[in-house]
């Protein structure tokens, strides 16, 4: 299927509205795109423990997942950082898991249609996984 990247950032660039970061006040904004063409989107959430915050890319796969949705095939990133945040370790290893055919789309939250691709594939090579 024929991807839309800008389609999928600008999705990315609506869910980082709803980022709850009172702490570091760092904005982050994903969206998930499934192969029946539906897109998920999720924002970071901070706690006061921080260590309990969750990263935008995480939150929108665990509501893609809950409700039940799988077959991602692009994810997109967004933040206010030159070239756009890079998924960090943590959430490279659950899209490895839950979407590891699935492209990455990464852009700064002020400049859209700048986008950088990769994959999941390249981002984290030889993932770990229990189910082969
Ligand atoms: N964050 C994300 O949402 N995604 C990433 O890939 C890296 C970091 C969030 C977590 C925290 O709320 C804020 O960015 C600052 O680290």
């Amino acid at each position: 299927m024929k991807i839309n990247s800008k389609k999928l950032v600008q999705a990315a660039a609506q869910a980082r509205l709803g980022s709850v970061s009172p702490y570091s006040k760092f904005k982050v904004g994903a969206a998930l795109l499934t192969n029946a063409g539906e897109i998920i989107g999720g924002a970071n959430v901070e706690s006061a423990s921080y260590g309990l915050t969750c990263c935008a890319e995480r939150v929108a796969l665990f509501k893609a997942l809950t409700d039940g949705k799988k077959n991602f095939v692009a994810v997109a990133v967004v933040a206010r950082c030159d070239g756009g945040p890079m998924p960090c370790g943590a959430c490279r290893q659950l899209l490895a898991e839950y979407a590891p055919d699935a492209k990455v789309f990464v852009a700064a939250s002020d400049d859209l249609k700048k986008i950088k691709k990769f994959t999941v594939k390249k981002l984290l090579p030889a993932a770990f996984t229990l189910v082969p």
